[in-house]
Order: C-alpha cells, then sequence, then structure tokens
C-alpha cells in the first residue's frame, strides 16, 4: 500500500507588499533584497484574515483538484506555525468549516519544514491503514509574528497556503520520507515568547521572529546537502532519477546550493521564493501547486521535496507523482 497526491491547491492573500514597499519602511533596498535572497514581492494577509482562511481555500482547491468530495476525507493535519488559536488546533478549526465531523485532525509544528512532516506523517497513516484519503496543509500568517522595522527578517517573509490530497494508492506514490531535528539550535531561529514563557510579550503584541541568519544559511546549505544524500542513497537512486527538485523557498542562494549538489540545472527546480519570500510551512506544498498547475510536473515524474526551519528541523519527502 503506498500513499499518491491526487490534488495539490494553493492559495495567496490579495495584498501584495513589493521590495519597493519595505523601502519606504525600513532601511533597505530592492536590490539588496534582490541579491541577498531572491524575493521580489511577497504576499500578506489582510486585517482580520486568518491561517485558515488561507487554509480553507487552499483545501477547497486541493480537493477539487483530486476529485474529492470533503465527506471522504477521513484524516485533517495542518502545518503551521500561526495557528488561529492556542487551542484548538488549525485543523479542528478547518475541519468545521469544510463541515467534516469525526475524523482525525490535528495541528504539525515543525516551522518550514513543517509540511515535509505533515506529509510524512500522513504517509504513516495510509500505510499502515489507519487513513484512506488525507488532507494535509501548510499555511501560514507569518506577517503576525514578524517585526516590522526589523530589516534583518521582515523582508524576507510572506503568508499563504498550500495544500494536497493524499490517497491510498496500489502505485507509487511516495517513495520515502526522512525527518530530523536538532533542538540545541533552537535560539538561532525562534519567537523567543509562548504560552508559558514571556507571555505578557504575547499580551503586549511583541511576539516576533528572531533569526541569526548568517548561522541559519550555513547549517541549511550543509544539512540540505546531507539530506540529499541521504534520500537517494535511501532508494538506491543516482542524482539524475530525481525530474523536479520542490525545495523550502527561504533564499534562492541555499536553493541554488541544492540544485548544485544535485547536478540539477535551475530549470528543473520550482521556484517561487521571487514571488512568495518564505512563507514557512505553506512554501512546499504552494510551490508544488504552482508547478503542477502550469504542467511542469506531470504523473510519472519523480520529486524531491526537502525543507529546513526553526528547531532546526529538517527532512525530505521522495515521491512519484
Ligand atoms: O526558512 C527557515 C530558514 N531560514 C533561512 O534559511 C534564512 C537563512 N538566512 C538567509 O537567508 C540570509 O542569511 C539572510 C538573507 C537572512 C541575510 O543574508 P546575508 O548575506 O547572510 O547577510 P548578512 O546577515 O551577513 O548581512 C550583510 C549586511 C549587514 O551589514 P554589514 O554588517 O555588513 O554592514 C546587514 O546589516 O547586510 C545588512 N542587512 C541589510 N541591508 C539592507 C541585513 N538586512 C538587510 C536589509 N537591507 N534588509
Amino acid at each position: 500500500m503506498y500513499s499518491r497526491i491526487t490534488g495539490t491547491g494553493g492559495f495567496l492573500p490579495e495584498k501584495v507588499l513589493t521590495n519597493h514597499d519595505l523601502e519606504q519602511m525600513v532601511e533597505t533596498s530592492d536590490a539588496w533584497i534582490r541579491e541577498r535572497t531572491g524575493i521580489e514581492k511577497r504576499h500578506v494577509a489582510g486585517e482580520g484574515e486568518t491561517t485558515c482562511d488561507l487554509a480553507e481555500a487552499a483545501s477547497r482547491r486541493a480537493l477539487a483538484a483530486a476529485g474529492v468530495d470533503v465527506a471522504e476525507i477521513d484524516l485533517i493535519i495542518v502545518a503551521t506555525t500561526t495557528a488561529d488559536k492556542i487551542f484548538p488546533s488549525t485543523a479542528c478549526l478547518l475541519q468545521k468549516r469544510l463541515g467534516i465531523h469525526g475524523p482525525a485532525a490535528f495541528d504539525v509544528q515543525a516551522v518550514c519544514s513543517g509540511f515535509v512532516y505533515a506529509l510524512t506523517v500522513a504517509d504513516k497513516f495510509i500505510r499502515t491503514g489507519s487513513a484512506k484519503k488525507a488532507l494535509v496543509v501548510g499555511a501560514e500568517t507569518l506577517s503576525r509574528i514578524t517585526d516590522w522595522s526589523d530589516r534583518s527578517t521582515c523582508v524576507l517573509f510572506g503568508d499563504g497556503a498550500g495544500a494536497v490530497v493524499l490517497e491510498a494508492s496500489d502505485e507509487p506514490g511516495i517513495l520515502s520520507t526522512h525527518l530530523h531535528a536538532d533542538g540545541k539550535y533552537d535560539e538561532l531561529l525562534h519567537v523567543p515568547t509562548g504560552v508559558s514563557q514571556n507571555y505578557d510579550a504575547v499580551r503586549q503584541g511583541r511576539a516576533f521572529m528572531e533569526m541569526q541568519g548568517n548561522d541559519v544559511f550555513r547549517f541549511a546549505v550543509r544539512t540540505l546537502g546531507k539530506i540529499v544524500d541521504e534520500t537517494l542513497a535511501a532508494n538506491d537512486m543516482k542524482k539524475g532519477d530525481i525530474d523536479w527538485l520542490v525545495p523550502h523557498q527561504a533564499n534562492i542562494r541555499i536553493i541554488a546550493a541544492t540544485a548544485k549538489k544535485l547536478n540539477m540545472p535551475m530549470e528543473r527546480v520550482v521556484v517561487t521564493v521571487n514571488e512568495h519570500g518564505n512563507t514557512s510551512a505553506a512554501s512546499v506544498p504552494l510551490a508544488l501547486d504552482v508547478a503542477v498547475r502550469d504542467g511542469r510536473i506531470q504523473r510519472g515524474d519523480t520529486l524531491l521535496l526537502e525543507a529546513f526551519g526553526g528547531g532546526f528541523t529538517w527532512g525530505s519527502v521522495l515521491l512519484k507523482y
């Protein structure tokens, strides 16, 4: 028994913030942002627009693409760092919106690696027969935890959601999944406030992302290189066997380094960081959806999905689309 992606969906908030807009807000330049990150613009949620709103829109598109009715869904997993409420989970809120009653629904918190983690969990539910049709979503409103006066972080992030329907199938499907984490690096990329620690900052609206960008960059490049090797070795595959790299969209320089490690021309890499910025858990499913809908990714293609993020967490999924 395999699990197979049968439909993808994506959704971006209407409001767009360009690099030129950011030039009016902090001391930065379009040239610096493009050169160091590859980002040209990002979408940000409007007033009152929530992570669940974005998740619902992406989910409905994925369900339509798969030709699956909501009543058939027997598992919902939402990867997010920016839940609508402290509780219940965004997955439960999404379940209510979709009018589904009964099946398991929960959030996965692995920051930018969240979707790769969620897809891995859903794959295991399906392979063990615990679910047949899962909705797996990555959705974020990072703009809510962005310090818009900090130029070292505010130019990097954006909001959005991506979703897939994952179904039980006799044909592959997800071939292998690889998850890792090392919590000793928590302070290099974090929001240092939460419910049981520094809650006053949350009350006062000062719960913002902080990042040691340089350290994260170096660790990400090294680690993503290693996970490429690990994934190929586990499947007895060569670099040339991968048709498409669908990477986490944090920085074009990190993406290019991973592509180089695979000897892959950039034409075989799905890049959305220029248009979306870093949307954390939403970035991989959004990129996947873009390349499926524009016809680049075709049924039967071999895809390598990979991500790296706060925790640190990192992981990959190798699959036949
Ligand atoms: O998704 C989770 C994982 N996250 C990531 O993978 C992000 C990883 N990190 C990065 O992508 C990069 O480190 C950044 C894009 C965040 C920063 O790029 P960098 O090439 O590492 O720049 P830097 O931090 O070394 O800064 C270089 C210079 C500094 O000035 P000085 O000290 O050389 O005078 C910064 O103050 O650039 C300055 N700087 C800026 N200048 C204009 C930092 N941010 C900006 C800015 N505009 N927005």
